[in-house]
């Protein structure tokens, strides 16, 4: 008798003990040979992550199975190009890209825009401008966030200030704060990001921008409005801080680098912000972007970007194989958890009122029989 409910309860536990699917972290290799991507987002009406590419003018489309398809091919831009930042701009469907030329290719930094909803079409390429014509350092534009009325931001890490493209393709520099040279490089910067300034960049809707800077590892609240910046009090440094990413449900900020990923909030909107939490990250896999994809998981993409650069193929031959990982951070953990007492607690309810109904049972028979 009393063995069918205790079956039931064990049942019950180990498929709520077995880690669901929602703890499983998921990894997506995909292949497109010598692709080696910069940038990454998540475009939300295609159900599918965008990447760059190093050299091709090519940009692909990442199903969460891995089927890569080229969405973006641009003859238009200059031979060997680079793609860096990527954004998409979910109300007008389009797509952002950050372009860059590195040496020995003559300088072109521009940002492209394209017509998600006509396969692809460019509605504009448009040259972003020095600041002083005459500096012979080349501009790097990096990487791009777009407000909600389609105008784009975008850093330029060699020079440390942002640019701003209209929807129209109008391009002008935004921001020129001061505060942007103002914090120390890093006493353990590599001559990899030694002279790599703001980076990563997000918008809030509040009417502010966050950016990241490199080589200092600080964060940046930069207005909308005037462009006026303000240093985000964090309680550690950034370094090397590469891409970004914003949480819609939480407003939750991720940053990734080349070694880990820190996870970052804010309760007074980016007055002071908290690093609560970080993950190593592959290091061989030189993670540079990271973007937030359906139901807020947030996902690194390791695209190899050194050894694209650096021409240092294993075999001699480039690789073919890439990889957008999710990452989970484990202080975000207990929500799942608390849900698995809360199923435990009526697991045992159910087992006592079904002791109960028995026990009921049990006496009305032994009424009948007497
Ligand atoms: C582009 O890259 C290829 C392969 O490295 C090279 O052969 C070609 O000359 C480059 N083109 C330009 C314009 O630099």
């Amino acid at each position: 008798m009393t063995s069918t409910p205790s079956i039931l309860l064990t049942v019950l536990l180990v498929s709520l003990l077995t880690p669901s699917s929602a703890t499983k972290r998921h990894v997506i290799d995909f292949r497109s040979p010598g692709l080696y991507p910069e940038g990454l987002t998540w475009d939300p009406s295609g159900q599918h992550f965008v990447v760059g590419s190093l050299h091709s003018r090519t940009i692909h489309s990442v199903s969460d199975a891995g089927v890569v398809q080229t969405i973006i091919s641009d003859p238009y831009l200059p031979e060997n190009a680079t793609i860096l930042g990527l954004a998409v701009d979910s109300s007008k469907r389009r797509l952002l890209a950050g372009i860059h030329c590195a040496p020995p290719l003559l300088p072109c930094s521009a940002l492209a825009a394209y017509d998600l909803r006509s396969g692809g079409r460019r509605i504009f390429l448009s040259p972003l401008p020095s600041l002083d014509s005459e500096d012979t350092v080349r501009d790097i534009a990096n990487d791009v966030a777009v407000d909600y009325e389609g105008n784009a931001y975008v850093t330029n890490s060699a020079k440390n200030f942002i640019w701003k493209v209209d929807r129209d393709g109008v391009a002008s520099v935004f921001s020129t704060s001061p505060l942007f040279s103002s914090q120390p490089v890093a006493a353990d910067a590599d001559a990899s990001f030694r002279d790599c300034g703001l980076n990563g960049i997000v918008y809030n809707s509040k009417g502010y921008l966050l950016v990241v800077q490199s080589n200092t590892g600080k964060m940046f609240k930069v207005d909308e409005e005037t462009g006026t910046a303000r240093l985000v009090l964090l309680n550690r440094d950034l370094v090397a801080a590469d891409g970004m990413a914003r949480r819609r449900r939480d407003g939750t900020v991720v940053v990734v680098s080349q070694k880990k990923i820190w996870f970052l909030k804010s309760q007074d909107s980016w007055g002071e912000g908290v690093v609560y939490d970080e993950v190593e990250l592959d290091v061989e896999g030189f993670a540079t972007a990271v973007t937030v994809a359906g139901e807020d998981r947030v996902y690194v993409l390791y695209g190899r970007v050194m050894e694209g650069i650096m021409g240092s193929y294993k075999d001699g031959e480039a690789r073919e194989w890439f990889e957008i990982e999710e990452v989970l951070s484990e202080k975000e953990g207990g929500y799942d958890k608390v849900w698995v007492y809360v199923l435990v607690g009526l697991g045992f309810t159910y087992f006592c009122f079904w002791r109960f109904q028995m026990k009921k049972l049990i006496t009305n028979m032994d009424k009948k029989i007497t």
